[in-house]
């Protein structure tokens, strides 16, 4: 397969299929102003030509390295396959739009959450937390939970996509794609 689009969708049907808890967990390395790096795991909510988008508090850490420096690194390790997959690129917000319908698709109590989580600060103890969410919880009674103006996406546009996939011996397969203008360049790397 020469597209890694199409791969990664193979890749990817392959590991919902496989893995036995969150195939779509993945790890997103960000970095601050001054190049420090950080990761943590995020969920990946969709994916296509125009890149990879996972959701978050945009009051967090991730978001203020995002906000000084537009670019991440994401990375998927599908145990079960042992395969790994690495994707780097600029990061953009999704749309409004975007977010207000993956928000809307949320379970109430994940929209709930979503209003009483401050990623940005630490809560004093778990009590604040569920007493927050209790407060969003009468708050919106009888009504639909908004989407809340610090939640929202990101797309990751890939500009490159490395494929790894074990295989006997040590000769492990990895294949890396670069972006060149609308199509890809494809090279071997050694294992
Ligand atoms: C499997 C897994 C999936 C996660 N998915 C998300 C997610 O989709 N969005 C999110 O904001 N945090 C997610 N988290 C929590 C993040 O790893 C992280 O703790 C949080 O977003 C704060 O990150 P930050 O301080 O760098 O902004 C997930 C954690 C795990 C272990």
């Amino acid at each position: 397969m020469d597209d890694p689009l199409a791969l990664f969708d193979a890749w990817f049907v392959e590991a919902r299929a496989s893995e036995p808890n969150d195939p779509e967990a993945v790890a997103l390395a960000t970095a601050d102003a001054d190049g420090r790096p950080s990761v943590r795991m995020v969920l990946l909510k969709g994916h296509g030509a125009d890149g990879f988008v996972f959701y978050t508090n945009q009051d967090g850490r991730k978001a203020a390295d995002l906000g000084a420096n537009p670019h991440a690194a994401l990375l998927f390790h599908w145990k079960t396959l042992r395969r790994q997959v690495r994707i780097e690129g600029a990061v953009s917000h999704v749309t409004d739009a975007e977010s207000d319908a993956y928000f809307a698709s949320r379970s109430r109590d994940s929209q709930l959450g979503a209003w009483a989580s401050d990623q940005s600060r630490p809560l004093d103890t778990r009590t604040t937390f569920e007493r927050r969410v209790e407060d969003a919880r009468a708050r919106f009674e009888g009504a639909d939970v908004p989407r809340p103006p610090h939640w929202g996406g990101y797309r990751v546009a890939a500009e490159r996509i490395e494929f790894w996939q074990d295989r006997a011996a040590r000769l492990h397969e990895r294949r890396l794609f670069v972006r060149a203008g609308q199509g890809w360049t494809e090279g071997l790397l050694y294992p």
